[in-house]
């Protein structure tokens, strides 16, 4: 199938904890989008907004979208909220890409932010546990990192594999973040410092867990016959997928597989028309590091029980032969939520026009973003080529 849109300008703020507010995040974002747009893309040539949030850490939860057309500049523009918690992003550049594909618009922004370091403990566990289920989850005291805890042990114990795969996700995170100027942690760590660190959700330790960051990033999306009017250098979206799962990890049959995921990835490698091994480098999930295990598994890069392997073998490092995460992941650039899967294409963007740095994956030409939302009820799988 052809590319049905190209990104044509990313921006991105730094993500942590930072003093700007969400409207400050956004305008820095955005306007870093159209500052890197080569030629002809003024706010008034773009057509429609989205904005992918779980609603500014809980302070604009509805109607927050409007806030792209004052900062367009274009009071009027139809703008959309797109919220399907830590996937938001990703659903919002599909969204983007539906209004392209219908010939509704030529040009799309598509934002995300959230601004959550601010918001007191006791009110940020109630506005991140309304993402998983209320009944089941979050009114019998269970967190993300409690849920995420529990799939931990049981791939460890159905694997019997030990917890220093999961280390080995942290380090590696940790190294590529790094070398990332945006990336909330730019600190090493060591193996043994990860295995030591204090408990969460037993098996998950404090550099098991992303952070609670603040951040935006904003893309600008262009219907892919009209791209090179913009850049010489677009970056196509060749395959596009999403699914869906029960929202209670108890109802599932498996819990150490999101058919959320597999449904998404299935559908954009078939729309994309490649092989896996045709992908350069994977953009995934990593909100707790038994999450990137189970990415390269619902991905299709590896078999239940093998990407723990494959993980400790270091192919899934930056100059290994399947990198993973080179902006350093949620894990160590930080998990600003609705920011995260829009941060995981600006990526992509970089990496593919060969300009993301000391963190460049060498002749990246395909990569594969996968953003998931909450414990896996909600994904999105995103294909991407060089112009
Ligand atoms: N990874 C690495 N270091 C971290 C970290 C993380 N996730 N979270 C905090 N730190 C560091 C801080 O920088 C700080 O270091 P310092 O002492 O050198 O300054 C130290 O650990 C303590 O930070 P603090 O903010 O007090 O930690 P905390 O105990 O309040 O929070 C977690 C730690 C893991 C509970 C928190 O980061 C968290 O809830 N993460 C998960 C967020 C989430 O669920 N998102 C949705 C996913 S679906």
């Amino acid at each position: 199938m052809g590319a049905k849109a190209a990104i044509v300008g990313a921006g991105h703020t730094r993500f942590g904890a930072l003093d700007a507010g969400p409207r400050a995040l956004l305008r820095n974002a955005v306007d870093a989008a159209f500052a890197s747009v080569d030629r002809g893309a003024e706010r008034s040539v773009v057509d429609e907004a989205y904005l992918a949030s779980l609603g500014f850490g809980g302070w604009q939860i509805g109607n927050s979208a409007a806030v792209l057309a004052e900062e367009l500049g274009q009071p009027g523009l139809p703008t959309t909220h797109i919220e399907n918690a830590c996937a938001s992003g990703g659903f919002a550049i599909r969204a983007a890409v539906a209004a392209l594909g219908s010939g509704a618009a030529d040009l799309v922004l598509v934002a995300g932010v959230e601004k959550m370091t601010d918001v007191p403990s006791g009110r940020r566990r109630y506005w991140l546990g309304v993402s998983g289920d209320t009944e089941w989850e979050r009114l019998a005291g269970l967190t993300f990192a409690g849920v995420y805890g529990l799939i931990a042990s049981r791939y460890l114990s159905d694997h019997r594999v030990g917890p220093e795969a999961l280390a080995e996700v942290a380090v590696k995170n940790h190294e590529n973040g790094a070398l990332n100027p945006n990336a909330h942690f730019r600190k090493v760590l060591r193996s043994d410092q990860v295995l030591r660190a204090p408990r969460v959700a037993d098996p998950l330790g404090l550099y098991d867990c992303c952070p609670v960051s603040d951040g935006a990033a904003a893309l600008l999306l262009a219907r892919a016959d009209l791209a090179r009017r913009f850049t010489d250098t677009p970056v196509y979206l060749e395959g596009l997928g999403a699914g869906s799962d029960h929202l209670a990890v108890q109802e599932r049959p498996e819990l150490t597989r999101f058919v959320a995921s597999r449904r998404a990835a299935e559908a954009a490698f078939r729309a994309a028309d490649v092989d896996r091994g045709r992908i350069s480098f994977l953009e995934v999930h990593d909100c707790f590091t038994i999450a990137e295990l189970l990415a390269l598994e619902d991905l299709g890069y590896a078999a239940p029980g093998e990407a723990a392997e494959i993980t400790l073998s270091g192919a899934t490092r930056r100059t290994g032969r399947l990198p993973v995460n080179p902006d350093g992941g949620l894990k160590a650039k930080g998990h600003p939520i609705g920011a995260t899967g829009v941060s995981q294409a600006y990526e992509v963007f970089l990496q593919l026009r060969g300009a993301a740095g000391a963190r460049q994956v060498p002749g990246a030409t395909r990569a594969l973003t996968h953003n998931v939302g909450g414990a896996g009820a909600t994904a999105t799988v995103t294909i991407f080529a060089a112009g």
